[in-house]
């Protein structure tokens, strides 16, 4: 991740007084995070290092890489990465530098956060050095005269990987708890029910944003702006009033309730009816379908979940006030055979788009307000709870106090 030696001590001040004392706010007390937090370059730093350098990185749904030799590529940081599916079917994530003279493999900088596709090898286009999916080097031409090259030791480095939910995530850190028990909580409180893992991707769209990460997050995880934000798309039938940030809120993650609004509600109870949509995730009762959610595993595992549809976002710090976005909607594979399947996924790329770009706008608008001199760390509204649940987790990653070794969780 980053060279750049950092640590708590080069936080500027008003950003370590903030994180702490979200250790200790209420939420009834709870205010926005100083500006620094959101452009500052040794936030920045410190994040890749002790978040996106150590933590549980989402990279790609199980769907996306369904055959051998399919494969996505994304970057973490400074970190050039290729997802694969090998003739043995393991999925693997492998460093996409070249063991030769260190070319990134895919220059390309487009693709670099969306590439996708099917190959048989990876190709390193300097000199032509071929690898499997595996990471093996089985091609160099020209070598034999060196007395330092051993075609059968050069690997592409393989990072760390765990599958959950059907999501593939990576670690840098050899010491990470296994995902599982990272994600237990949220699992068995929240998505087990969905059964992601069979669910696939049936629209994918990525953003290059000129905006902090957080702004994103923080903008994912608050149904408050439904008011203002989406007030024509989702405060209709996701009233921001009635939304509530679920108390289990803890270290690894959260989840926040959108109750559908209450005429849509007693039609589902009266009719013992699905609203019209996708063929809903099977495994769901009646109950499910009056409630849509948003759920965070922390850092940066964000979903959107409907009745029938599921909306992850791949959200990855590209830079102090940039970042990289992979827009995703997975639905369950019966759904695919709905006669009028191709015109319902039409019609969800087109809604999911209309709130994504009410969020966009929203999440450039407050970029430009942290970097002026007008901005202010405002009060939050008990709606906004989940900005403080994020303030915590930063504060436990970025600049936990050196004499509290146990931080008090409750809401
Ligand atoms: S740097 Fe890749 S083949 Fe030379
Ligand atoms: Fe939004």
């Amino acid at each position: 991740m980053s060279l750049t030696p950092t640590s708590t001590d080069t936080l500027p001040t008003a950003v370590l007084e903030a994180l702490h004392s979200a250790l200790q706010t209420a939420p009834n007390a709870a205010r926005a995070l100083p500006a620094a937090c959101y452009r500052d370059a040794t936030v920045h730093a410190l994040e890749q290092q002790a978040i996106f350098g150590s933590e549980w990185i989402p990279l790609a749904h199980v769907s996306q890489l369904p055959k051998a030799g399919d494969f996505v590529t994304v970057d973490v940081g400074d970190e050039p990465l290729i997802v694969t599916r090998g003739k043995d079917g393991r999925i693997r994530v492998l460093s996409r530098i070249c063991q030769h003279r260190g070319v990134d493999m895919l220059p390309d900088k487009a693709a670099r956060h969306c590439g996708q596709g099917n190959t048989p090898l990876l190709r390193c286009p300097y000199h032509l050095w071929n690898y499997d999916l595996t990471g093996q080097l089985i091609a160099a031409p020209e070598m034999a005269g060196s007395t330092c090259h051993a075609m059968e030791k050069v690997k592409l480095p393989e990072f760390r990987s765990e599958i959950a939910e059907g999501f593939i995530f990576v670690t840098f850190k050899a010491s990470s708890p296994p995902l599982a028990s990272v994600l237990h909580a949220l699992s068995s409180g929240y998505l087990a029910k969905y059964g992601l893992a069979e669910a696939e991707v049936v629209w994918a769209q990525h953003w290059e944003c000129d905006f902090n990460w957080k702004v994103l997050a923080e903008n994912f995880m608050e149904p408050y702006h439904h008011l203002g934000a989406h007030r024509t798309t989702l405060q209709p039938f996701l009233p921001a009033r009635f939304c509530a940030t679920e108390p289990g809120a803890d270290e690894h993650h959260m989840a926040v309730r959108l109750p559908l609004e209450a005429g849509i509600r007693a039609r589902i109870k009266e009719t013992g009816q699905a609203e019209p949509g996708f063929t809903p995730f099977p495994s769901l009762d009646l109950a499910d379908h009056l409630d849509w959610w948003v759920t965070m595993a922390f850092p940066v595992f964000l979903l959107f979940l409907a009745p029938d549809r599921a909306f992850w976002y791949r959200l990855l710090p590209t830079g102090p006030e940039t970042c990289s976005l992979l827009t995703t909607m997975l639905v369950h594979p019966e759904a695919k055979n709905a006669p009028d399947y191709a015109e319902q996924l039409a019609r969800a790329e087109q809604e999911a788009i209309a709130f994504h770009m009410e969020d966009m706008e929203i999440c450039s608008a407050i970029q430009r307000g942290v970097r002026g001199r007008g901005y202010t760390r405002g009060a939050l509204s008990p709606l906004e709870e989940p900005l403080l649940h994020i303030q915590r987790y930063l504060a436990r990653r970025l600049a936990p106090p050196a004499h509290t070794p146990i931080f008090s969780m409750t809401a």
